[in-house]
């Protein structure tokens, strides 16, 4: 399990869950199946909760996989629309297949590539993001994120605990410690940024969610 809380906890939560959409359920069923990580279920409730209170009608995630995440997203958005990028050419096949099926094809665009060249060329605005890949990167990520998020807008970054080994040294996997350092360094980073008010919550794989409020936050 996600060794961010205790096992029990995390399955009571997840049994609570609603499963009503018979393509999300396959999809989960596949990703668990052909080791394809995506969001876990209590992460996708908060991230539809989130979309509904905030109303974004421009969504940016970076991270497709099958498109689990961005039909998610997509069902909670009504008329929002959104762009989601990965590098992966199997991934996004997968992913374009899927988000057809759900009747997203119009309203769902997927850019190939990786993100980090992505971000640095789109000039859009967006009102939420999403960062779902390359856990070292989120530092890089975040300029273009920032420069691109329209106030009141939000970044929910994903796997910010990443197995419990950011919270503590005596989970934290030799191969894992630059991930684990530059992860510590966006939490800190984005905590202490006065443009924006950040909670971390122990949720999934840790998640957290900061509201860009134009050098009003920590006031
Ligand atoms: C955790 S999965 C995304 C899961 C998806 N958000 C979901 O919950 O359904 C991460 C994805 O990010 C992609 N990825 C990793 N590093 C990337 C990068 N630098 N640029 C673009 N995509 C990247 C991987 O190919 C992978 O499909």
């Amino acid at each position: 399990m996600s060794k961010i809380v205790y096992d029990y906890i995390e399955e009571y939560i997840r049994n609570l869950i609603p499963k009503e959409d018979d393509l999300l359920k396959e999809l989960e069923e596949y990703a668990l199946l052909n080791n394809v990580p995506i969001i876990h279920p209590e992460v996708a409730q908060l991230l539809s909760f989130l979309i509904k209170v905030n109303k974004p009608l421009k969504i940016l995630e970076i991270g497709t996989a099958i498109g689990y995440s961005a039909i998610v997203m997509k069902k909670a958005a009504l008329s929002g629309r959104i762009i989601t990028i990965d590098r992966d050419s199997d991934m996004i096949k997968l992913a374009e297949e899927n988000i057809k099926k759900a009747g997203f094809q119009d309203s769902i665009e997927i850019i190939e590539g990786d993100a980090l060249d992505i971000l640095t060329n789109m000039d859009k605005d967006f009102d939420f993001i999403f960062i779902d890949a390359a856990k070292g990167q989120y530092m890089e990520f975040f300029p273009h994120c920032h420069r691109m998020l329209n106030n009141e807008g939000i970044i929910f970054a994903d796997n910010v605990l990443f197995r419990g080994m950011v919270a503590t040294n005596e989970l934290l996997i030799r191969r894992k410690i630059t991930i684990v350092k530059r992860m510590r360094k966006y939490l800190k980073f984005i905590t202490e940024n006065h443009d924006y008010e950040t909670s971390i919550l122990p949720l999934g794989d840790g998640v957290a969610i900061s509201l860009k409020s134009g050098g009003l936050a920590n006031e």
